[in-house]
């Protein structure tokens, strides 16, 4: 069977099905499922059961250079280190315990995100591999934070435009509660960074709301209305108008645009059930926010 490349309900995911991605996949193909990515912002290739870590890699790569994991013991690292595992299974095969540190750091994808927005050069796509998936719960939802924006009154556009939002994972962490995660050397390697509250794609020219967990307030503003207005932003972006969840088979391979949705993990019984998903994840092209030289 060819590929083929059909929209979902209407919605900004699309679905590939008929490509083998265990192997090398021809230029031609490759530029229909890049084109298909930028219409989209996020795409379900349906089919992958074959796929091993070394060839999720080559793929990815044909999209940019990849980010490499953070890896923490909390992250429960892959064999590449272009590979971030999340997983519930330690290695001698039993399920984490749910007061895990490494459980909690990814229950952190819980809230909603843009991957690596804590990052000085954030990420501009992820792709999620599913390799074990529970058989309830456990879904990952989108919301297209371009929808979102486009939405907004012409004023309201104009004031928040030129915005600047400090993000940081340890203050998206530290949210959840409980013990910290993070210790002093994880605090000192991973210093706030600046991002603009509104992102333009650069392929498509089309401005997105980015915001998420790790935004924590609006430079040069008061903390507490920085905060009110980030969470306004959030909450209209994620309305379910603007929302998409995808019910994961094993064999799914998503990839979404960082730039262009929001997005988070469903929980699932985690005691119950393994989760194995591995994530490659494109790097950036450069900073969001261009400071004139000091
Ligand atoms: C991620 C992520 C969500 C999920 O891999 O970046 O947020 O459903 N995953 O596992
Ligand atoms: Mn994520």
């Amino acid at each position: 069977m060819g590929l083929t490349i059909t929209s979902i309900d209407h919605s900004f995911a699309g679905r590939v099905d008929g490509v083998d991605l265990s192997r090398p996949v021809d230029d031609d193909v490759f530029a229909r499922i890049r084109d298909a990515f930028h219409r989209h912002a996020v795409l379900v290739i349906t089919g992958q059961d074959a796929l091993e870590d070394a060839a999720q890699v080559a793929f990815s790569q044909r999209f940019g250079p990849l980010e490499r994991s953070i890896r923490f013991d909390k992250s429960g690292g892959g064999q590449l280190p272009e590979i971030s595992n999340l997983t519930n299974v330690d290695e001698d095969g039993s399920l984490y315990p749910l007061d895990d540190s490494r459980a909690r750091y990814h229950a952190g994808n819980e809230m909603w995100h843009t991957d690596s927005s804590f990052k000085p050069v954030p990420a501009n796509a992820s792709l999620l591999s599913g390799r074990v998936v529970p058989p309830e719960g456990g879904d990952t939802e989108f919301a297209d934070a371009r929808a979102a924006y486009d939405a907004l009154s012409a004023a309201r556009k104009a004031e928040i435009d030129d915005l600047v939002v400090e993000h940081s994972i340890i203050y998206s962490r530290s949210l959840m509660g409980g013990d910290v995660i993070f210790n002093e050397a994880d605090r000192a390697a991973l210093p706030p960074v600046h991002q603009t509250l509104v992102r333009t794609h650069p392929e498509t020219g089309r401005k997105a709301l980015y915001t998420g967990s790790h935004a924590s307030h609006v430079i040069g503003w008061p903390g507490e209305k920085g905060r009110a207005v980030l969470k306004e932003l959030l909450d209209h972006t994620v309305q379910a108008r603007f929302v998409w969840r995808h019910r994961w088979s094993a064999g799914d391979l998503v990839m979404w645009d960082n730039r262009s949705v929001l997005h988070r993990a469903r929980p699932y019984p985690a005691d119950r059930y393994p989760r194995i998903m591995r994530r490659t994840t494109v790097a950036g092209d450069g900073p969001t926010v261009i400071t004139e030289a000091a």
